[in-house]
């Protein structure tokens, strides 16, 4: 790894144009059926195995976890099947002696040296050198087309087959799902990444991923955010600047404290504006951005707290009403569509498509897959509300219904609002709150207003029925785990998921500064999502011109192509936001972590600009390597992958590994386990090339080889960085 760390040059450079280029060495076109493609991973091929093997041993043929898993420890060789000791329970023998009726029965010596048995029964499976280079022997070289440089996961499996056609799921994946009218959040900023890999994972392993962005467009806050719009748009009309309508939000802010009269004071000119506005209330609604939807949405909040139980009324529909209750009827006039609302529709119209365009420019930013076309927000279930609350009373009300774990649903009116409660099999309620009193999940007020849960429950019916989800993931902060726990179990309970119906509700830990206090920006501001991307791409820039001036300053650094500007800011564009992905995903997603600039721009460690200066750097190998010796051809069919060295056998045996890495992602969800994989292969691919020199490799069939396994590391690499979203750049 020092090889890495310890003198970054910055090596001749190639861009955006250039990034797709071919390699210097022209890859053997893959002939068709030439190259069998492995269809199980190393970990399922043995877990396969065993658990035939455990089946002769135990006389049956129930299925049983084979318990196989790589070794944490060399010395236990590369894998282990820990199964014997729970099965020597079963068949009340000796461990010792079912692991060595397992060891008898079981068929690995075509992939492992013979078994060793360890301690009570484990098993240690050390894989044969040839197994493995044959299987590295048949991924195949790229194809003829080259690499797609946005998406290599598309043209480039690594040899990884997707899912067999009875395995593949229809996949709904519910992520990013920000609101109109507010900036996303560090939270928003988490589901987007995080969602982002699981999109790219599971298509990649075959599955059929629709992805949904369940933007909050529909809330309560809609009459604020077009009330706001409302009333900065007839301001603007009649001259006033937007910095005069954030003077009157200062003065209503340090109003709120204040006496009844004092407030009085201060709305009654705007109560009398307002009025004297709705008659304009026609026009053509200006197009805004997210800032001016914003300002206008704090406006109307701030107005509606200052102006409760102070009595000033403004004009309503049918009469004059209290000022602090216009947005709730105006919510109402939306919700309830019909006619002389078109007004309000299109103020609605207007903030959405801001918010949308607003979140899309990041997602562009970001490099994620959503689209505009992924969002189905909340409003596009308003119809579908009436009917969840019906079905859910006719068919809880009384006895209820029971989910398949046991867990008992039923509807009941509470304080006039429709309300279901989930009971455990004893009776005892399952949510309750620290008095021990049940907790409803709400689904309609007593005013009639549906909720956030209303609307997730037409979600999952609409998700399940309609789009014909076979799993349903969640992407969101766990503040709402206990939302997720209620309505999946209501939803199981009526069916509308099924039993087989996978529902997932996946969180990230918080983002914290470095104070460990929530995240500021330098000046003490609460931090734009834009801002932060910003301060990523010119920080690394600072970094990369550093990096570029003690290159200079240096002997050999004279030999250094240089980084012009632009090629120089766009390659610290690519590191910024990398960095920025990778430190929120090289960690257990579900632990809290201190956001730090210096960290996760570090050219040492589990980072991104780590991770990108590895695979640039292997790149060169391979191209110095070809320049000297033109003629190597290291995907020729003569050509062995030789793992004489014990490096060259840990690179290997890693490599072999990201098959089934990628497996766990797609079951398990944790985006970190990929990084901590390709950082082990960075480092394990730093200690093969210190140990075993591509150019001096003393003939040239191991030339050859060592040549495939750094074209394989390289494109291991590119594979996984690209399924986190991270594309990687040919030269740095
Ligand atoms: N808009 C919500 C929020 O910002 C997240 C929505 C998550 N998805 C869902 N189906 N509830 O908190």
């Amino acid at each position: 790894m020092a090889l890495l760390v310890d003198r970054i040059t910055v090596a001749d450079l190639t861009l955006a144009g250039r990034l797709g280029r071919r390699s210097a060495f022209p890859p053997e076109p893959a002939k068709a059926g030439s190259l069998k493609m492995t269809t199980r991973s190393l970990l399922q091929e043995l877990r396969a195995r065993f658990a035939e093997a455990l089946n002769a041993v135990a006389g049956d043929s129930t299925p049983v976890d084979p318990q196989v898993r790589a070794s944490g420890d060399p010395k236990f060789g590369d894998y282990q099947c820990n199964a014997a000791m729970a099965l020597a329970g079963r068949l009340k023998r000796k461990p010792r002696d079912v692991a060595q009726a397992i060891v008898d029965a079981v068929e690995v010596a075509d992939l492992a040296e013979p078994l060793e048995i360890a301690g009570p029964g484990f098993i240690n499976i050390r894989l044969k050198p040839e197994s493995l280079s044959g299987r590295l022997g048949r991924i195949a070289p790229v194809g003829e087309g080259g690499v797609n440089p946005n998406r290599p996961e598309l043209t480039d499996r690594f040899g990884i087959p997707p899912v067999a056609d009875g395995d593949r799921l229809r996949v709904i994946l519910d992520y990013s799902s920000p609101n109109v009218a507010k900036q996303m959040h560090v939270g928003h900023l988490r589901s987007t990444i995080i969602g982002d890999v699981f999109a790219r994972s599971l298509e990649f392993a075959g599955h059929d991923v629709i992805r949904q962005n369940h933007v909050g467009d529909w809330g309560t806050a809609m009459g604020m955010v077009i009330l706001g719009l409302w009333y900065r748009e007839t301001r603007r009309r009649r001259g006033e600047t937007d910095d005069v309508l954030r003077r009157r939000l200062v003065d209503l802010q340090s109003a709120r404290e204040s006496g009844v009269d004092e407030r009085r004071a201060l709305l009654q000119p705007i109560a009398t504006d307002w009025a004297a506005d709705l008659s304009d209330a026609n026009a053509a609604v200006e197009p805004v951005r997210l800032e001016q939807l914003e300002l206008g949405y704090q406006f109307v909040q701030t107005l509606t707290t200052v102006a409760e139980k102070t009595g000033v009324q403004a004009p309503g529909p049918d009469g004059d009403i209290e000022l602090a209750d216009i947005p709730r009827l105006v919510t109402q006039m939306l919700q309830t569509g019909g006619e002389g609302n078109e007004f309000e529709r299109a103020l609605w119209e207007a903030a959405r498509a801001a918010s949308i365009g607003y979140c899309q420019e990041l997602y562009d930013r970001l490099g994620v897959l959503l689209r505009p076309e992924d969002v189905r927000g909340e409003s596009f279930y308003h119809a579908r509300l009436p009917r969840v609350v019906d079905d859910l009373r006719t068919a809880l009300t009384g006895e209820g219904r029971t989910a398949p774990d046991g867990a008992k649903a039923v509807f009941r009116e509470d304080q006039g609002a429709a309300c279901v409660f989930v009971y455990e099999p004893d009776g005892k309620p399952r949510y309750a709150n620290p008095d021990g009193e049940a907790l409803p999940l709400i689904v309609q007020k007593s005013d009639g207003a549906f909720l956030y849960a209303t609307t997730d429950l037409a979600a999952l019916r609409y998700r399940v029925s309609e789009l014909h989800g076979q799993r349903l993931i969640y992407v969101t902060d766990p503040r709402q785990q206990l939302h997720f726990k209620m309505f999946f179990d209501v939803g199981r309970a009526m069916g509308w998921a099924a039993p087989t119906t996978r529902l997932e509700h996946v969180t990230f830990g918080s983002v914290l500064g470095e104070n460990r206090r929530p995240l500021k920006t330098r000046e003490g501001g609460v931090i734009t999502l834009a801002r932060l991307l910003d301060e990523a791409e010119s920080r690394a820039f600072e970094l990369l011109h550093e990096r570029q001036r003690a290159a200079e300053s240096e002997e050999e650094g004279a030999a250094i192509p240089r980084f012009d500007e632009v090629e120089m800011r766009e390659v610290a564009r690519r590191i910024g936001i990398a960095s920025i992905k990778y430190a929120d995903l090289c960690r257990d997603r579900n632990s809290d972590y201190v956001f730090s600039w210096d960290k996760m721009l570090a050219f040492q460690g589990n980072t991104a600009p780590y991770m990108l200066y590895a695979y640039a750097r292997i790149r060169s190998i391979y191209r110095r390597a070809a320049d000297e010796f033109p003629d190597a051809q290291p995907y020729a069919a003569d050509v062995t992958i030789q793992l004489d060295h014990p490096t060259e056998r840990a690179l290997a045996l890693r490599l072999a590994r990201l098959p089934e890495t990628l497996e766990s992602i797609v079951d398990e969800l944790t985006p970190h386990t990929l990084c901590a994989y390709l950082f082990d292969l960075a480092a394990d691919f730093m200690r093969f090339y210190e140990a075993c020199s591509v150019l001096k490799a003393p003939d040239a069939a191991s030339r050859a080889s060592r040549l495939r396994l750094c074209d394989l590391t390289a494109r291991g690499l590119r594979l996984g960085l690209s399924l986190l979203g991270i594309p990687v750049i040919e030269r740095m």
